[in-house]
């Protein structure tokens, strides 16, 4: 069990570069089989779901090693289809090995994924879309096989923009004869940066960003080197903490069009957003006002993962908030444990009603999943008194060091590693 203790009440200030993004690194880890390549990843977050795919490529018979944040993939010693329950179970992004697997091998032998419990969390699109490009797949519900002797190119129109059924057709799509399209395709960052890695690989690929992606075949490079874009979400949360404490925070690194969605409502609720291309800094001037009314949304609307933690930025506002959750059904599990600390929400189906308290004080917690527990740090952040965290490795499967870039800017916190 890991543990945050957090003493609450002190301004954030300061400057702190954004770590790499660990919803970009998963994809391209698993593109980095889908033909005999070495590769050379930089800015990648030291995670504990990064390391689940190392081990999913080790266990593939692939070379991949982390040092610092470079990754070392050598995927000609590549000699498996299989990926064990064990390894499918720790996250969610081990689902994006089945496109891969299916282009390099013309099989894949998996099961159906982990991650954080959100609710159902389907692959009937995922599975779709492979179908579309000529699989043939059977699945028990626990088990998945996929065979397809020559993938075809083909049109799949996705019915709803999922980030990693877009990713899992890219990835098959380039193995295919022929031309395949996309449409429906998701536009975060993240399908921009396997479009960037793809096309580095050798991928004949436009698109991405928007809504239409096409693959036009794939003519493998022998060596392959891509830097991992900074992580938008990591970023949204330590916008959040700037702004629940009161703080001036600059971010350095990211591009603020990709949390623009964020920043919005943070500027709605007082803080000034001072932007440069790759810098952003939030200056909050004092109380926060409530944010009005939030909707998650593909993007780039305003994004699920950023929902938990805007919430807990909002739970001192003057005002009412309120935050309608779209994308998945069970992403108010953090709010049982932010009320400990005195917070006023009153949820109603998909709906949640913040009510700004004129204080939160510190409580014992326990960490739901990964951005619900970020969630739980910012408002321990903002909450005076001593706030503890049991966190059962939720945190760490997204957030490096994150203990240390709060120190950083002033946060009186502490992390103990699996007690
Ligand atoms: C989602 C987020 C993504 C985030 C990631 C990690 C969206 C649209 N996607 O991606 O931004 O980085 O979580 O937390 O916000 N669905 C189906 N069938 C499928 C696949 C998905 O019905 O085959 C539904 C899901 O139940 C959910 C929605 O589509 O309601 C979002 O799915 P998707 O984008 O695929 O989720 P992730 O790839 O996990």
């Amino acid at each position: 069990m890991d543990i945050w203790h957090i003493r609450g009440g002190r301004r954030l200030e300061g400057a702190c570069p954004v770590q790499g993004s660990k919803n970009a690194s998963l994809p391209i880890l698993a593109a980095a089989i889908l033909a005999p390549l070495r590769c050379e990843l930089h800015n990648v977050p030291r995670l504990r779901d990064v390391d689940a795919a190392l081990r999913i490529l080790r266990c593939l018979g692939c070379l991949a090693e982390q040092r610092e944040n470079d990754v070392y993939i050598d995927s000609t010693t590549l000699s498996g289809c299989s990926i064990p329950h064990s390894l499918m179970e720790e996250m969610r992004s081990s689902v994006i090995f089945m496109g891969a697997l299916l282009a390099r091998c013309g099989e894949a032998r998996l099961s159906l994924p982990g991650g954080c419990q959100l609710g159902k969390r389907p692959i009937d699109l995922h599975l779709a879309a492979l179908r579309q490009l000529g699989a043939e797949i059977e699945e028990d519900g626990t088990d998945i096989c996929c065979r397809a002797a020559r993938l075809k190119g083909a049109e799949i129109a996705l019915p709803f923009p999922s980030v990693g059924a877009t990713e899992n057709a890219m990835l098959a799509a380039c193995a295919a004869k022929g031309t395949t399209t996309i449409r429906g395709a998701a536009k975060e960052p993240e399908i921009q940066a396997l479009q960037a890695f793809l096309s580095r690989a050798g991928a004949g690929i436009g698109g991405a960003g928007s809504d239409t992606i096409r693959i036009e075949g794939f003519d493998s490079a022998a060596r392959c080197v891509c830097r991992i874009i900074p992580d938008r979400i990591v970023a949204s949360t330590l916008a959040c903490a700037a702004a629940a404490t009161g703080g001036d925070v600059s971010l350095c690194g990211i591009d603020p069009r990709h949390f623009s969605a964020l920043l919005y409502f943070l500027n709605k609720a007082g803080c000034d957003i001072i932007s440069s291309n790759r810098s952003v800094r939030i200056r909050s001037r004092g109380r926060l006002r409530a944010a009005g009314e939030i909707v998650t949304e593909p993007y780039p609307g305003f994004p699920t993962d950023a929902q938990p933690v805007l919430m807990a930025a909002m739970l001192q506002a003057e005002g009412e908030t309120r935050i309608r959750e779209t994308i998945f059904e069970n992403r108010f599990r953090q709010v049982p444990e932010l009320r400990r600390l005195g917070a006023d929400i009153a949820v109603c189906g998909q709906t949640a009603e913040i009510r700004g308290v004129d204080r939160l004080h510190g409580a014992a917690l326990t960490a739901t999943d990964l951005r619900g527990g970020a969630a739980m740090i910012v408002a321990g952040l903002a909450a005076c008194g001593d706030t503890v965290i049991c966190d059962d490795g939720h945190v760490s499967r997204g957030y490096e060091s994150f203990d240390r870039c709060l120190c950083a800017l002033g946060a009186d916190i502490c992390f103990d590693h699996g007690i």
